[in-house]
């Protein structure tokens, strides 16, 4: 038996396009290695242009194939022909990630309007009307594949994620009404929920004591993740491993869903 063969077939991304907002961070960058490793043909979309150009550069350089894109995903006018250029030189779109995203962590009474705006535009609108626009694209073809990066903060909060958590429950709540409405197109969505993993975004809570150690006790395996450690999973949602599986949200949490560390009790061990 050729396990490896087996694998592959199971899991290559080989020929299919895939489109990757936020491609320059933390998560996106580790996100762009791993499924033009697994055969993707990357299209890495950031509104950091310098960045997004050096993970595309770092992929190619290690014989993966990447074309880095400057899109700021709050510019939705310009995504009907941003869109309809990639489809042309690709002649088929197959797999979207939105993964670009911010957060501000400040109390509920303390948000202004123009900060929950642009929350709000970043981390959904911008991911709503690029999907509406990439998948008008896959139709045709009758094949498709949507991964939304949510967040823990979907279902569980920490105090001052109120806009964020709206916004990533909202990306879920999307990712299920785009499982139901284009199964029959031939296209799947599902939604990934990374816990608490380190990068730029979260730096700033793992260095500040009292909060690393607040995390800890609800992380059941007592550490932050890392980028690499999502990979595996959006591999397995972007390839046909998970052929029969839409609408859904994985958790990636170290056991944070699951309780966290465990209080005191009887044992052996
Ligand atoms: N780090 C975590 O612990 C964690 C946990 C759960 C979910 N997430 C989600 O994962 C995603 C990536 O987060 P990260 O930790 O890698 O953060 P990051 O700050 O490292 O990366 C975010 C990327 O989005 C880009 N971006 C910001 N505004 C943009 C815009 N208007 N247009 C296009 N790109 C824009 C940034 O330039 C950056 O490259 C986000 O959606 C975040 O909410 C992160």
């Amino acid at each position: 038996m050729d396990i490896g063969k087996n694998l592959e077939k199971m899991f290559s991304i080989e020929g299919k396009t895939v489109i990757l907002t936020g491609a320059a961070g933390g998560i996106g960058a580790e996100l762009a290695k791993g499924l033009a490793r697994a055969g993707g043909e990357m299209i890495l979309c950031d509104i950091a242009e310098d960045a997004v150009n050096k993970v595309a550069d770092e992929i190619k350089a290690e014989g993966g194939k990447a074309t880095g894109y400057r899109l700021d995903v709050t510019d939705f006018a310009s995504f009907p022909e941003f869109v309809d250029k990639i489809d042309k030189v690709h002649g088929h779109l197959d797999v979207l990630i939105n993964c670009a995203g911010i957060n501000k962590r400040i109390g509920f009474l303390d948000y202004d309007e123009a900060t929950y705006d642009r929350l709000m535009n970043i981390n959904l609108k911008g991911a709503f009307f690029l999907t509406q626009e990439v998948v008008k694209k896959m139709i045709p073809h009758h094949y498709g594949n949507i991964i939304n990066v949510s967040s823990h903060n979907a279902v569980g909060m920490l105090g001052g994620c109120s806009v964020y958590g709206a916004t990533k429950s909202a990306l879920t709540a999307l990712t299920r009404s785009e499982a139901i409405e284009w199964a029959k197109f031939g296209i799947r969505a599902n939604a990934i929920a990374p816990g608490h993993i380190l990068t730029a975004l979260t730096t700033v809570t793992w260095e500040t004591p009292s909060r690393a150690q607040y995390l800890r006790e609800r992380i059941a395996m007592q550490r932050p993740g890392t980028p690499d450690e999502l990979v595996g999973v959006v591999v397995m949602l972007a390839s046909e491993a998970s052929s029969y599986m839409s609408g859904m949200m994985i958790h990636i949490d170290g056991g944070c869903l699951a309780g966290g560390t465990p209080w005191d009790y009887d044992t052996n061990y």
